[in-house]
């Protein structure tokens, strides 16, 4: 790989720019500050530095460039990333970089071919009735167009004999679910494309749409390329809309996307039925951490509601819920009463704590005192659970108001939760502190010395011209490499140097760190000095042990006294030095 070249593409992607592409940042002082993508966060531990073109979570270590962050987060390899990022900026690399392509790659293109296959049949004449199925369900053809739907014939083999035809091994087939026993897995069923995170077709649900007594929807097994639980419905046609409005709406099926997508609600992603995931959870984090949840009316959907909502609130997620009532889902909601009321629903979402609290009162008896109290304690429990103190004031107000408790015994109540809370809180907090790498007085000499040689030229020179030897491998090596990108390259800096060292696996867990220092402006050549005395000292102590165990060994009285004179030597240095 040519170095200069990856400089040059480094150099013309802004670190802050591009991860702002990806998750939310907010300057605070010089660096810009977001949730970290590669552990839980709570608070935003990433920090991300224009002026040095890093990024570096002080929680858990993770630390690199642009090109780094990108493979971090798409899984990616560095030659996946450095293309895809010089694709952006219109640098076309060589072919080198083009050999590793996805190795699912020809499982993507069968899904593509039978996609359009599907989508061919709903055009022909056999697809008359799918399609006036369709319009009966309000879906026209720009729409159809849009999701890509299709339709699977009447017939056995209709896709197995296409796809067999164009060479696809049928063992193939059957592990990507397109066809079951050798035959065709969808049968007279409307086919609704299923998309990865990227915008591939990586499977498919077909409905039956004449009445037949069999599964509504028939989905795609999990596959290499299809799982089910890190799927999420419109996710790649969402993200941009998503992070343009600030929100994204999850709703339970895919027909009320795509309802919703054709009043020009296009920020929603559908879980298809089940339950979050953990993994769709940082999907939707990598886009907004404001979602909206608007599942069916019915009973399961408001269990649902909780059980999701609960799991994005733990998630540090800003929940709101949008209840729809009289059992309706919400493709069935716009089609009663239109695109206008879904609108002022969506406006008109309540906090997710408020919804819980409605569920609570539902049924509650307010006349009996014990249903009463049991009530004013559950909302109390979770009105403990807010963060927000003026939210806190005003729904205890409303508690207040609704009960006709008196606000300081309902305030006093609430205190006591906070307190016991608190103390749970700061319990947790002492297990999940960072581990901070006690380093000895030396190593971290070492690691300072590095960073500041990759602020400044005048640091390598000093460190260089001391001929002081690094005893520790990693960081020698280092030393010496930094010294030689400055030669061949006549400037050095952090970003830069870490795509140089990116083939080396062994200085990565030691760069990270260095980089985590977090360094500033670079000290006077005395304090540079100094760091370089403190290393030196420690190699002389180290050879003071070496020689005091050779003493021990040795039965030559001529060659202790020796030795001895060289420890005192040793010794006198190191003092002298010390002052
Ligand atoms: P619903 O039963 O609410 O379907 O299931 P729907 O979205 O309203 O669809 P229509 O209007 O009847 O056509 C919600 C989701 O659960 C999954 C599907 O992903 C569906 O979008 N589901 C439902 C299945 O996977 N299989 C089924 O048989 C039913
Ligand atoms: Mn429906």
């Amino acid at each position: 790989m040519d170095q200069s070249l990856l400089n040059k593409i480094r150099e013309n992607t802004d670190i802050v720019e591009f991860i702002g592409k990806y998750i939310p940042l907010t300057k605070k002082g010089k660096n810009y500050f977001g949730l970290c993508p590669f552990h839980n966060d709570n608070n935003p531990s990433l920090s991300v530095s224009r002026e040095k073109q890093i990024y570096k979570c002080f929680v858990c270590g993770e630390a690199g460039n642009v090109f780094n962050f990108l493979m971090k987060y798409e899984n990616i390899s560095f030659k996946e990333a450095v293309r895809i990022i010089a694709n952006e900026i219109g640098i076309s690399i060589q072919d080198e970089f083009k050999t590793s392509e996805n190795k699912n790659k020809v499982f993507y293109d069968i899904y593509d071919i039978a996609s359009k296959f599907y989508q061919n049949n709903l055009l022909s004449t056999e697809g008359v009735k799918a399609r006036e199925y369709l319009t009966n369900r309000h879906l026209d053809m720009n729409i159809i167009k849009e999701f890509q739907i299709g339709l699977a014939l009447n017939k056995r083999d209709n896709l197995t004999k296409m796809l067999v035809k164009k060479g696809y091994d049928l063992h193939i087939l059957n592990d990507l679910g397109l066809t079951t026993n050798n035959y065709d897995t969808y049968i007279n069923r409307i086919i609704f494309p299923l998309f990865d995170t990227k915008g591939l077709v990586n499977g498919f649900s077909g409905r039956i749409y004449n009445g037949e007594k069999t599964n509504k929807y028939l989905n795609s097994k999990e596959t290499v390329i299809f799982k089910k639980g890190e799927n999420l419905f419109n996710y790649s046609r969402a993200k941009e809309e998503v992070r343009r409005d600030k929100f994204v709406i999850i709703m339970e099926g895919f027909m009320a996307v795509i309802r919703a997508y054709t009043i020009g609600v296009k920020n929603c992603i559908a879980t298809m039925g089940t339950a979050l995931t953990t993994n769709q959870i940082s999907l939707i984090k990598k886009l907004t951490t404001n979602v909206y949840l608007c599942l069916d009316g019915d009973t399961a959907g408001q269990t649902a509601t909780l059980n999701n909502g609960k799991m994005l609130v733990d998630a540090n997620l800003n929940v709101k819920v949008i209840p729809l009532s009289d059992n309706l889902d919400p493709d069935d909601f716009i089609l009663k009463y239109g695109k206008d009321r879904f609108y002022s629903l969506i406006n008109s979402a309540i906090n997710y704590n408020d919804f819980r609290i409605q569920v609570l009162k539902k049924g509650v008896n307010f006349k009996s005192s014990t249903e009463l109290s049991n009530y004013i304690n559950l909302v109390l429990k979770e009105i403990s659970t807010v963060k927000d103190e003026i939210k806190r004031e005003i729904m205890l107000k409303n508690l207040a108001n609704e009960t006709n408790v008196w606000y300081n015994t309902l305030e006093k109540k609430l205190n006591e939760l906070l307190a016991s809370q608190e103390t749970k809180l700061k319990e947790q907090e002492i297990q999940v502190i960072p581990k901070k790498n006690k380093k000895n007085k030396y190593e971290k000499a070492m690691q300072v010395l590095i960073y500041y040689m990759l602020l400044s030229r005048d640091v390598i020179n000093l460190v260089v011209n001391s001929h002081v030897y690094f005893p520790i491998d990693v960081y020698r090596i280092l030393a010496r490499e930094i010294e030689y990108f400055y030669e061949k390259y006549g400037y050095i800096n952090i970003a830069d140097f870490k795509t140089y060292i990116e083939n080396n696996e062994a200085l990565h867990e030691a760069f990270n760190e260095i980089i985590g220092l977090d360094l500033d402006s670079i000290p006077d050549d005395a304090i540079i000095l100094d760091y370089l005395m403190v290393i030196k000292n420690y190699n002389k102590a180290l050879e003071i042990k070496r020689l005091e165990n050779l003493i021990m060994n040795e039965v030559d009285p001529l060659e202790q006294a020796k030795i001895s004179n060289q420890i005192m030597k040793l010794k006198m240095e190191s003092e002298n030095n010390g002052k």
